[in-house]
């Protein structure tokens, strides 16, 4: 299959390959996704083929406007409504009991559905034009880090899927986070994203994480939170936070023969001052956003690069930066 690259004037060719049961990947505001007819059994299942991904793993239904969600959901209790009024469009899945007008591997053997209406203008026009609901896991391949560029969707997908809509680079970077509502007197965060648990709690009050999040030996009740993820072949270590042992650290490694990439902020590149040193900068440390915003590129370019090994600053977690803490623990095979 050749996959086309389409540009924004183009949506309408890409909405026509959806509403014919292709799959194709779309940029949203968090990260790149793979999209195709979430009313289509067909349609979904070339989404888990391209990717890779074990069919026990649900995908978030993407919507153009509020009130599509009444379609798909059998109730929609106030806190999910506050949720929406302030946070969509916007990087919150909310998740609640499903009503079943969906196809059946879009939620597997669940009985809640996973639906978020994403704040990315290409997004919500392509959703508009299909006229039907978009299933849309990230655009990697299974276990990779997300695309945060059409370039990255092409590494991973290319001959796999209809076609990719290029948007640029995404802005938030990291995925949405995903809130389970099915209990309304408790709301859950399955996933940390884009919306943080402080920015929630400001608008709900106490929420609540899910135990995984804090003992990975609990399983998670998001079940793509199991898999080993967003990692590059490479190794990934996690530094630790202090400048001066991490400078340590790497000046043994490149004694050992190691060809180490530092993936950290402007200032903890400055203070380890090694040369020569691969690097690549995620920013300000006063910005974590930003480091959040770049740290799939950056796993990625090191990957492709001819680095041995990847070394990874740490945030702190709170804010975007315990998302960028989940991930970045997910990819790393050792915490220094
Ligand atoms: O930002 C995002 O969320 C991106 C963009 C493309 O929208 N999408 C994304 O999808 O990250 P995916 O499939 O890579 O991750 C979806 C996560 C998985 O961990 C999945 O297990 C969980 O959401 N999930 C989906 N439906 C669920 C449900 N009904 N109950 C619990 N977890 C669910
Ligand atoms: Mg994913």
């Amino acid at each position: 299959m050749d996959t086309i690259i389409w540009n924004e004037n183009q949506l309408k060719e890409a909405a026509n390959q959806l509403r014919n049961g292709d799959v194709v990947a779309f940029p949203t505001e968090t990260v790149y996704g793979l999209g195709a007819d979430a009313t289509n059994e067909e349609a979904v299942n070339r989404i888990f083929r391209a990717k890779g991904r074990p069919s026990d793993n649900p995908l978030i239904v993407h919507i153009s406007t509020i009130d599509q969600l009444e379609d798909y959901v059998t109730f929609v209790p106030e806190k999910a409504r506050e949720v929406i009024e302030h946070f969509w469009p916007g990087p919150c899945t909310v998740i609640l009991e499903k009503k079943g007008n969906l196809a059946p591997s879009v939620t597997g053997d669940l009985q809640s559905v996973g639906i978020r209406m994403p704040d990315h203008p290409l997004a919500l026009a392509l959703i508009e034009q299909v006229g039907k609901p978009l299933a849309a896991p990230s655009a990697n391949s299974s276990g990779k880090p997300s695309p945060t560029t059409s370039q990255h969707v092409w590494d991973d997908l290319n001959g796999k899927i209809a076609g990719i809509i290029d948007g640029g680079p995404t802005g938030v970077g990291l995925e949405s986070t995903v809130l389970d509502l099915t209990n309304p007197h408790k709301p859950t965060i399955l996933r940390p994203g884009g919306i943080s648990k402080e920015e929630l709690e400001s608008v709900l009050g106490q929420v609540y994480v899910d135990t995984h999040l804090v003992d990975e030996t609990a399983a998670p009740k998001s079940p793509g939170m199991k898999y080993r993820h967003y990692s590059p072949d490479k190794p990934v270590w996690i530094l630790p936070q202090d400048t001066e042992e991490s400078r340590q650290m790497i000046t043994s490694l490149i004694k050992n023969g190691e060809v180490v990439g530092l993936l950290a902020s402007e200032e903890f590149i400055t203070s380890v001052s090694i040369q020569p040193l691969n690097h690549y900068s995620l920013g300000k440390k006063t910005l974590p956003s930003q480091a959040a915003s770049l740290l799939y590129s950056g796993l990625r370019e090191m990957d492709q690069s001819l680095v041995t090994i990847i070394l990874v600053e740490p945030y702190e977690k709170k804010g975007i930066g315990t998302a960028y803490m989940n991930r970045l623990e997910k990819a790393a095979e050792r915490v220094l």
